[in-house]
């Protein structure tokens, strides 16, 4: 089996400004990294180093400006539109810091969306099965306002975990979470990656959480300056205040 991720020199930037004051700010300066299958990778660094962009690049939800991302064996950069969303239907899933539940749709309705859309419906015993096994069983009924910031980061999981996706990134899961509710999410998440056939990529500033990854990446300025394999937190620490 192949890597679930391999990107070479990714490139990415933005236009800010206008008129004379027009500039480009390079964002991301060559990032390389692949990810295999069963795999739980780390993504710190300092703020604004580009690990949002470099995760919006990956999943195909921003269009980096070049190099090459590969998805499954399925190249993301200047790919058709027809190509990515079903790149990103099949194969990925993406957790957010603010959860981005649908309001108006029960819990149950936030987890069986995707798959519905992509013509796979979930029966309501299994909408049930995945409550269940983020701890959200019989909630099916809640709407996102009358669950707590850990129970909405859960249906998160659960909408993930019911699309079945090869590779799940996560952006600051637990940014927003209390300590506990956030040890629970990145349990989730490595649970995730104890799946020999599925990968889970997690930005994060917190370095405990860091340190449930197989391997982490530092980010700065846009590349990708130190790799390191399972770390304790002290020692991410060290290589953070080394890359500072
Ligand atoms: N849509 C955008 N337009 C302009 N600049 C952006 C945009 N998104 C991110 N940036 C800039 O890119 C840099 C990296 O941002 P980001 O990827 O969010 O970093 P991080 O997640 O590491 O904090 C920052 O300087 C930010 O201001
Ligand atoms: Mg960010």
């Amino acid at each position: 089996m192949g890597s679930t991720i391999v990107a070479h020199e990714v490139e990415k930037s933005f236009g800010t400004g206008r008129g004379s004051k027009r500039r480009a700010v390079d964002v991301l300066r060559g990032v390389s990294l692949a990810v295999e299958p069963g795999e739980m990778v780390s993504i710190v660094g300092p703020s604004g180093s580009g690990k949002s962009t470099l995760l919006y690049c990956l999943s195909g939800l921003e269009a980096a400006d070049s190099g090459s991302i590969e998805v499954m064996g399925r190249q993301v950069v200047k790919a058709s539109r027809d190509s990515l969303f079903k790149t990103r239907r099949d194969h990925v899933g993406f957790i957010f810091q603010s959860y981005n539940l649908i309001p108006s749709l029960s819990a149950g309705e936030n987890v069986a969306l995707p798959a519905r859309l992509a013509g796979r419906p979930l029966t309501r015993a299994q909408v049930g099965e995945v409550l269940e096994s983020v701890g959200l069983g019989g909630r099916e009924k809640s709407r996102p306002a009358d669950m707590s910031g850990g129970e909405q980061q859960r249906v998160a999981v659960a909408r993930v975990l019911a699309s079945s996706p090869d590779i799940v990134f996560a952006d600051e899961p637990t940014g927003a979470l209390d300590s506990k509710n956030g040890r629970e999410v990145l349990g989730m998440l490595r649970r995730i990656a104890d799946d020999p056939q599925r990968s889970v990529v997690v930005v994060t500033h917190d370095l405990e959480a860091a340190s449930l990854a197989d391997r982490v990446l530092v980010l700065k300025d846009g590349r990708v300056v130190r790799e390191m394999g399972c770390s304790t937190a002290g020692q991410l620490l060290e290589a953070l205040g080394e890359a500072a």
